[in-house]
């Protein structure tokens, strides 16, 4: 049976003062990831999805929207605008099907970058993921996206060679690995 999540997993503050909200994200939130990836530059989104394509398909912001129950972990970073909520910043990710290892994806607004939310989003991931007693954790970065790259090292992932024509790495960090507590609490 899926666990069921609480509404609120964290308040954080921005920079400027502003308070934001971590929720899980719900299938009613096709319309704000929709919005908030139109947002993005295609630099942000070729670094995300790996793709040129000009903008997201709709059956990928179905997808994104759409956790896959008792497999994946889905969350947004939402800042009040009014009566609404506005997308800055979300993460995720999706556990293998042998449940051996999960996937993860990090995307911050690029209005919201370098305050701390990537770092703050990656490690609430590893967190639920050693909640979930999930062995390791795997994220695909292109090779000059040197800012993912420092950001998980830093959180103590191995970062791979890439196989002879890739334009990306995987990087893996086992989350039975003792200290991992000095690394997040940084
Ligand atoms: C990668 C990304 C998630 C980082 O988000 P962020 O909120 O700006 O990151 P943080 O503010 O937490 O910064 C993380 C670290 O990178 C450093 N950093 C951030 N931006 C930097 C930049 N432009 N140049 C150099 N260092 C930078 C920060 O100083 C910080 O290190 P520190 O904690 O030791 O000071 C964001 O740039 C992004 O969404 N990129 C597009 C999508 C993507 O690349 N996703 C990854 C593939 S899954």
């Amino acid at each position: 049976m899926e666990a069921i999540l609480p509404d609120t997993i964290a308040q954080w503050r921005a920079r400027d003062g502003q308070g934001l909200r971590v929720r899980p994200i719900r299938p009613q939130d096709a319309g704000l990831i929709r919005w908030g990836l139109d947002q993005l530059s295609p630099e942000s989104l070729y670094q995300r999805f790996f793709s040129r394509a000009p903008r997201v398909p709709d059956a990928v912001v179905k997808r994104l929207s759409e956790p896959i129950p008792g497999r994946e972990y889905a969350i947004l970073v939402v800042r009040r605008d009014g009566e609404e909520e506005l997308p800055v910043a979300g993460g995720r990710f999706v556990t293998a099907e042998d449940g051996a290892s999960c996937e993860f994806a990090v995307t911050v607004g690029e209005d919201w970058r370098r305050q701390g939310l990537g770092r703050r989003i990656l490690a609430l991931l590893i967190r639920e993921a050693r909640q979930r007693r999930i062995p390791q954790m795997e994220g695909y970065v292109l090779n000059d996206n040197v800012v993912m790259l420092g950001l998980v090292l830093s959180l103590g992932f191995r970062i791979e060679e890439p196989e002879p024509g890739d334009t990306f790495r995987r990087v893996r960090l086992d989350l039975r690995r003792h200290g991992w507590r000095r690394w997040i609490h940084r």
